[in-house]
């Protein structure tokens, strides 16, 4: 158990997997707020949805303000209505590999797991794509950072695309997006070259019915998604998500933070994408450094330890 409040919200402290009562865990940030220190958590704010709390993002001077789906009394919230600790190795192993990239003589392939590609072809704008960001798109909105600025020689023009399923989920993504955007993105640059997009996208769609217009989002150059399969639908649909992207863009790259041992990973997702023809699927090392990183911007929640969590990378081969 992280900490006490957990256990007096939540009464349960035998809960070997907190994954259902994660999201109402107190945040690092928000114990700030009990030890008096009111610069670091913002109150509930009428504007921006629920509880806002400060996310230091590492390896920038950026602090994130982002708001949780507000929760109502007796009401189920959403699995995505706050950031999972994954979100933040997510995020952390993005901003790491952003900061590696700009070293081109020391990391030539573009960083230290190669997210960041070190070329790319500049008559497009380099793609990302977030797939069930949950309401604070953490991991997304790093990327927006690392590009912005960090990696804005490399990749003058950019469009991050935030996605989810849920109605509910997306409203609160657009005003995390909007509250955030002029910290991240310059006036001049917004809309022009450097575009935040929040979409609705579900991974079992059948993509041929998607908008014309919003086919483009399938031809992401990267793709982020953290603690996105808990149930044998979600692993399934994520399967099917997976192979077009892998199909549409043969040079994308495909990376995913999650416990590894939550339904339908282990049994359903990983299987399939390793024995299908053409597609690899590498480990990813999570080191203790990143974790303690990643500890500073989510907590691990429950009775979770380093080591229930894992990283891929999934790719075509070249
Ligand atoms: C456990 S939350 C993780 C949220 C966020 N990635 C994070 O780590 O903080 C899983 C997210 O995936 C979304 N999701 C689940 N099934 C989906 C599907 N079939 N298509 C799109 N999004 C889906 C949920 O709505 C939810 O926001």
């Amino acid at each position: 158990m992280v900490d006490g409040k957990f256990e007096e919200r939540n009464g349960d402290t035998d809960d070997a997997d907190s994954f259902w009562d994660i999201a109402l865990m107190q945040h690092p940030e928000e114990k700030l707020e009990d030890e008096g220190d009111e610069d670091h958590t913002i109150n509930d704010s009428e504007k921006q949805g629920g509880k806002v709390t400060l996310y230091r993002l590492p390896n920038t001077s950026i602090t994130l303000e982002l708001a949780q789906l507000p929760q109502e009394e007796g009401v189920w919230s959403p699995v995505g209505c706050d950031a999972w600790y994954a979100s933040a190795l997510l995020s952390c192993l993005v901003l790491q590999d952003a900061e590696k990239a700009i070293m081109a003589d020391e990391f030539p392939s573009g960083g230290l797991y190669g997210i960041f590609p070190p070329v790319h072809d500049t008559s497009r704008p380099f793609q990302v794509l977030e797939l069930g960001s949950g309401a604070k798109a953490l991991s997304g909105l790093a990327a927006t950072v690392a590009l912005s600025t960090m990696l804005s020689n490399r990749f003058p023009s950019w469009t991050v695309t935030l996605t989810d399923n849920e109605q509910e989920v997306l409203h609160q993504m657009k005003r995390n997006v909007a509250t955030n955007q002029s910290k991240i993105i310059s006036a001049e640059a917004s809309n022009i070259d450097q575009v935040i997009n929040v979409e609705y996208l579900d991974w079992g769609t059948d993509f041929d019915e998607i908008d014309h217009e919003k086919q483009f989002i399938l031809d992401a150059d990267v793709v982020l998604g953290s603690e996105l399969v808990y149930t044998e639908e979600t692993a399934t649909a994520l399967v099917k998500i997976l192979l077009t992207l892998l199909k549409r863009n043969s040079g994308v790259s495909i990376w995913i933070v999650q416990v590894t041992d939550r339904h339908g990973w282990s049994e359903i997702v990983l299987p399939t994408l390793e024995s299908h023809p053409g597609v690899i699927v590498d480990t990813i090392p999570l080191t203790r450094e990143l974790h303690d990183t990643a500890r500073t911007l989510v907590p691990m929640g429950g009775a979770l330890d380093q080591y229930a969590f894992g990283a891929v990378k999934v790719s075509n081969a070249a």
